[in-house]
């Protein structure tokens, strides 16, 4: 199962340059809770922005890298050169997209379900999450944290 987690602001935004937008450290800990001992999926340059922020790739979590780049290495870390195949097999595993945005934009149309944290307050930022048509989706889990709307979202069609 392709699952994708993600925190979108007003107008789908979901980054400001190479960041998040804003902070909330209860979003962490619910991305933490929802994707230790699982299998992660980004692009490389979400890749690079976690290990500069750790030093390291998320601990205890399979780590696989999209990136277009032939010779990427990097020691723990599994590496996808060609995304679109690997998002059309069947896995029998949760598999965790978690951005950023060119990596969002190819698994969508794959995704089987959505962990979308909305923030539902106004920020700056130039990134932005694409159209998402909710006709062909069931919310299936809702919590209101503060300013945030923990939600998910199975896909019915
Ligand atoms: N709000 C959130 O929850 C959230 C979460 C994560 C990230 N973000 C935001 O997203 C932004 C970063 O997004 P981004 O688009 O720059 O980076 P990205 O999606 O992390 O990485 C893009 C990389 O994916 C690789 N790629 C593209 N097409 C591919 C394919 N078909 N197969 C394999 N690899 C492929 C490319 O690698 P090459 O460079 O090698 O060509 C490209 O550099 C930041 O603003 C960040 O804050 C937000």
């Amino acid at each position: 199962m392709i699952s994708i987690i993600v925190a979108i602001g007003k107008n789908n935004l979901i980054g400001k340059g190479n960041d998040l937008p804003w902070h909330y450290p209860e979003d962490l800990k619910y991305f933490k809770e929802k994707t230790l001992n699982k299998t992660v999926l980004m692009g490389e340059n979400t890749f690079y922005s976690i290990v500069n922020r750790l030093g390291k790739p998320l601990p205890n979590r399979r780590s696989i890298v999209a990136t277009l780049t032939p010779d990427f290495k990097y020691p723990h870390v599994e590496v996808i050169n060609d995304l679109i195949p690997f998002l059309k097999e069947e896995h029998r595993e949760e598999i965790f997209i978690i951005g950023g945005k060119q990596i969002y934009k190819l698994a969508l149309p794959y995704a089987d379900r959505l962990y979308i944290t909305h923030v539902n307050k106004d920020y700056d930022g130039d990134v932005f999450f694409p159209e998402i048509d909710f006709d062909n989706y069931s919310l299936i889990s809702k919590k209101e944290v503060g300013e945030l709307t923990f939600c998910i979202y199975q896909r019915v069609k």
